[in-house]
């Protein structure tokens, strides 16, 4: 039998630190061997969000130790790494560079290829750790930047169907947070807060639900939160809103998923129908257990990734790297850290005010 490629997988683009060592078993099933990941909440709670300075350096203090844990808890030895595997972006400038310039540097001095790893590719692989999943695919990905539906024909190959023209869901999530009182990061808690509530105690926008395709708008949404934030007075109005927002988000979904299936069906003649959802948002029970049954009832296989690989980590950028290995596709070691990549990049720009839709 053939060696199975190993890769290292680097991430650095915003504020977590994360290495892993992935490989395969004889049927192509990936193994994540270690999946290190260092957080910097701690680094940013007082300011309630990221900030770049900061997150580099933390960055830079890690990044030697956390390749090093990887590799030590992996049970492999650096001699047998094949690639490399690094984050080039989106994400912050200052901080893609970190783990770009240690991940070149790293496969420059082993002799291994190198390959440049976008990050949001990265969640969108990130369900083939667990699951075995075959082109073509709709993907619905919800993470802290960015909220999109997209067809995927193949590796690298996206069309999207639709986007948010405003605030990311994942922004949503830890906006909602903030007003709610909630520590930075905060979006993970409302989930707790939700299950508390009454989800029909406050009725909130749902912006462009009935028009734009399965485009998504939450800036109204928040603002209309934030105007109710100001009259709470006790910690079950506090749940009652965080209620009232999850089921808000899960109608809004439901709705722009149907939309979704709709014109993803037009674009392909599908012998099997599969939906896989990615990104940090994505690990919400609720709206996972939601677009299941959707899923189910409108004959989609559903393919969610495991709960602790939704957020930033590294397997994800290792499971890209072993694709692109297996196509020998790989990246030249002046490849460049781009703060905006888009998965697909022949998509018009649709942000901000007096977008048509
Ligand atoms: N259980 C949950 N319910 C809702 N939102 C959640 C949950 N867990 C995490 N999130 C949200 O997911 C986001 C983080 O996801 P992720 O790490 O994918 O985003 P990011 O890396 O910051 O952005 P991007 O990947 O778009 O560059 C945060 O906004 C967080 O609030
Ligand atoms: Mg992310």
């Amino acid at each position: 039998m053939s060696k199975k490629p190993l890769i290292l997988g680097i991430e650095s683009s915003c504020d977590e630190t994360a290495a892993s060592l992935i490989t395969e078993n004889s049927k192509g099933i990936p193994i994540v061997l270690s999946n290190i990941i260092s957080s910097q909440v701690e680094v940013h709670k007082e300011f309630g969000g990221v900030v770049p300075e900061l997150a580099a350096r933390s960055h830079v203090e890690k990044i030697d130790w956390i390749v090093k844990k990887a590799i030590d808890e992996s049970g492999r030895s650096i001699k047998e790494i094949d690639a490399v595997a690094s984050t080039a972006g989106p994400g912050l400038v200052v901080c893609l560079s970190v783990g770009l310039s240690f991940g070149k540097a790293f496969a420059a001095t082993i002799n291994k290829p190198f390959i440049a790893v976008n990050h949001l590719e990265g969640h969108a692989l990130s369900p083939k750790l667990n699951s075995k999943i075959d082109y073509p695919y709709l993907l619905l990905l919800i993470s802290g930047g960015h909220s999109q539906y997209l067809s995927v024909k193949g590796l690298g190959k996206y069309k999207r169907l639709g986007t948010t023209i405003d605030d990311a869901l994942g922004e949503a999530f830890d906006k909602t947070a903030k007003l709610l009182g909630i520590e930075f990061p905060g979006g993970p808690h409302i989930e707790t807060f939700a299950k508390k509530g009454d989800p029909n105690k406050y009725d909130l926008p749902k912006p462009i639900f009935n028009k734009g395709g399965c485009n998504l708008s939450f800036a109204g949404l928040k603002t209309a939160i934030l105007k109710i934030s100001k009259t709470i007075k006790t910690q079950q109005e506090k749940f009652d809103l965080a209620a009232s927002f999850q089921k808000t988000i899960e109608e809004i979904l439901y709705k722009k998923t149907k939309v979704a299936f709709n014109e993803f069906e037009k674009l392909s003649n599908l012998k099997e129908k599969k939906f896989v959802v990615a990104g940090g948002v994505a690990a919400n029970k609720k709206i996972r257990s939601m677009l299941m049954n959707l899923c189910k009832k409108n004959n989609y296989k559903s393919i969610f990734p495991e709960i602790e690989l939704c957020g930033d980590n590294a397997a994800m950028i290792a499971m890209v790297g072993l694709e692109r290995f297996k196509l020998e596709e790989f990246s030249s070691l002046d490849h460049p850290a781009k703060p905006r990549w888009a998965l697909d990049e022949k998509a018009t720009f649709l942000k901000g005010a007096g977008v048509k839709l």
